[in-house]
């Protein structure tokens, strides 16, 4: 059977990247003895320090200028080793639909397509990214028209917070574009790597048939 993301992202199953695979960014933490930092909030505030201090002060951070092709469009980021995708998206990209929430591949909040395939951004390394198609939620629609996914999620009222949605959303997306006519079965695994903490999965479920449906007949 497939591994779903949380066996296929979670350390060490990373495949290893010449710059990456000399730290990995737990080890880093732990490295600098911040035991009081959590790892949920440690990338956001080491990333507010200018990248050329902190390589300057860090020892194994490395940097680099890579180029990530994001909902069909290049950009040219500055990166460090330890750079998550999901920290380019949000802090240097200003693509804030993919959510920073666990930042340890649990929840899916910060699910997006890589080639496709839903993947934790929270859990990708920018480095490893380059060389692949990134999409998010922004890439969705098409200009003011919504995805039919997102469509579905209007209709059946599938979201309370909304947090979670992004992720659903892209999710489902990376599943109906490889099953067009997924089971409920089908719907159920393949959001499994997403949690909403509203409890709103019988709608969100109801929404992704919604969903096949339309995108069978195009949308
Ligand atoms: S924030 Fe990435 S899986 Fe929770
Ligand atoms: S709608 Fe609130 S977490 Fe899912």
């Amino acid at each position: 059977m497939a591994k779903d993301r949380h066996e296929e992202q979670r350390p060490p199953s990373r495949a290893p990247n010449p710059v990456s695979s000399t730290i990995s960014r737990r080890g880093f933490l732990k490295g600098i003895g911040t035991g009081a930092i959590t790892a949920a909030v440690a990338p956001a505030v080491l990333m507010t320090q200018p990248d050329t201090a902190d390589a300057q002060t860090l020892p194994g951070i490395t940097q680099a200028q890579i180029t990530l092709k994001v909902n069909g469009k290049p950009y040219k980021v500055d990166v460090e080793s330890r750079t998550t995708l999901l920290s380019v998206l949000r802090e240097k990209l200003d693509l804030t639909g993919a959510k920073l929430v666990c930042d340890r591949g649990e929840c899916g909040g910060c699910t997006v397509l890589m080639d496709g395939k839903p993947v934790y951004a929270c859990m990708m390394l920018a480095l490893d990214a380059q060389g692949h198609e990134i999409t998010t939620i922004e890439g969705l629609a098409a200009g003011d028209r919504l995805h039919p996914i997102q469509e579905a999620f209007i209709e059946h009222d599938a979201l309370m917070c909304g947090f979670c949605t992004p992720g659903f959303v892209v999710a489902i997306k990376g599943l109906l574009d490889k099953t067009p006519n997924p089971t409920l079965d089908d719907i159920k695994r393949g959001v499994s790597g997403n949690i909403c903490r509203c409890g709103t999965y019988p709608r969100v479920f109801q929404a992704a048939l919604t969903a096949a449906q339309k995108m069978r007949k195009g949308g």
